[in-house]
């Protein structure tokens, strides 16, 4: 059988051999979509530099995110809002490098950062076609109502959008702090219309955010024709993203509740990773009793 291994041997020094990974096309949205139909979980972990970005593919993981999570854990910042267009379009350089040196096939979704979409669509256009020329196959906003006609407008424009409803972390001041969202019936009726505006403007994937789990099951039922990939949001939904550093549990803050240390278990970073998409493909992680709120 073809085998897909990361280059053990690097200039600074040699990676842990990882196991061998059958090997893959690269993920596309067909893909995505099949993987769905089938009943196979999509699973996605942060990456900000290349070589963090080709181990992860190299673990098989589908989906890339360039968060701008890259704010707290790589510029020490206390929330995303420093964070520049500049800043994410380097690291989404960064990473995309690093997948094509190793012509590695992971599918590689950029945030747009705060203050880079929310003045107009033809802003939020600028903006998501300076992370597509970087590398990028896809754009992430934050929020809902008002996001729905910007995503029309991209989407059209030919850029594939993943969304991102229940915390949103770039408005962190307006929700008044790290907290679970969607919790009662207003709030819940709210994300439903939201999400579902979200997915009619072509939107293709959702990312929810510390929503609680029996929300996040129904909405993934619902939402036939865009992904959702759960944080903090049960295992109820098409797929799992976690931040890089809180998996592997080098998190300078303080690590939200929902999060598993894989390395702990593991011992290699390789190892962790791989851990990580098997325990989302099987179903054990994340664990709804855990992490219901
Ligand atoms: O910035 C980020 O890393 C994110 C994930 C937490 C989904 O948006």
């Amino acid at each position: 059988m073809t085998v897909h291994t990361p280059t053990s041997a690097t200039p600074y020094g040699t990676l842990p051999p990882a196991s061998p990974m059958p090997q893959r096309s690269p993920v596309s949205l067909p893909r995505l979509a099949q993987m769905r139909a089938a009943g196979e979980k999509i699973t996605m972990l942060t990456a900000y530099d290349a070589t963090f970005a080709a181990m992860a593919d190299a673990a098989g993981v589908e989906c890339i995110l360039v968060g701008d999570s890259l704010g707290m854990v790589c510029q020490g910042l206390h929330s995303t809002v420093g964070v520049s267009l500049d800043d994410m379009r380097y690291h989404t350089a960064c990473v995309a490098r690093g997948l094509h040196r190793a012509q590695a096939t992971a599918w590689l979704i950029a945030d747009l950062p705060y203050g880079s979409y929310q003045a107009s669509r033809e802003q939020a256009l600028h903006s998501a076609s300076a992370l597509m020329q970087a590398g990028a196959h896809m754009v992430k906003l934050e929020g809902g109502g008002w996001t729905a006609p910007t995503v029309q407008f991209l989407t059209e424009r030919g850029i594939p959008v993943c969304a991102h409803l229940g915390l949103t972390p770039q408005t962190v001041h307006a929700l008044g702090g790290y907290r679970v969202q969607g919790r009662d019936d207003v709030a819940a009726a709210l994300l439903r219309r939201q999400a579902r505006e979200l997915q009619d403007a072509g939107a293709s994937m959702l990312v929810l955010e510390m929503v609680p789990a029996g929300l996040a099951a129904e909405l993934t039922q619902t939402l036939t024709q865009c992904h959702t990939i759960g944080i903090g949001a049960g295992n109820g939904t098409a797929g799992q993203v976690l931040v890089l550093h809180d998996m592997l549990g080098v998190n300078l803050g303080k690590t939200p509740k929902f999060v598993r240390n894989f390395m702990q278990e593991a011992g290699s970073v390789q190892a962790a990773m791989q851990a990580y998409v098997r325990c989302v493909k099987d179903g054990s992680f994340p664990d709804n009793q855990l992490h219901a709120w």
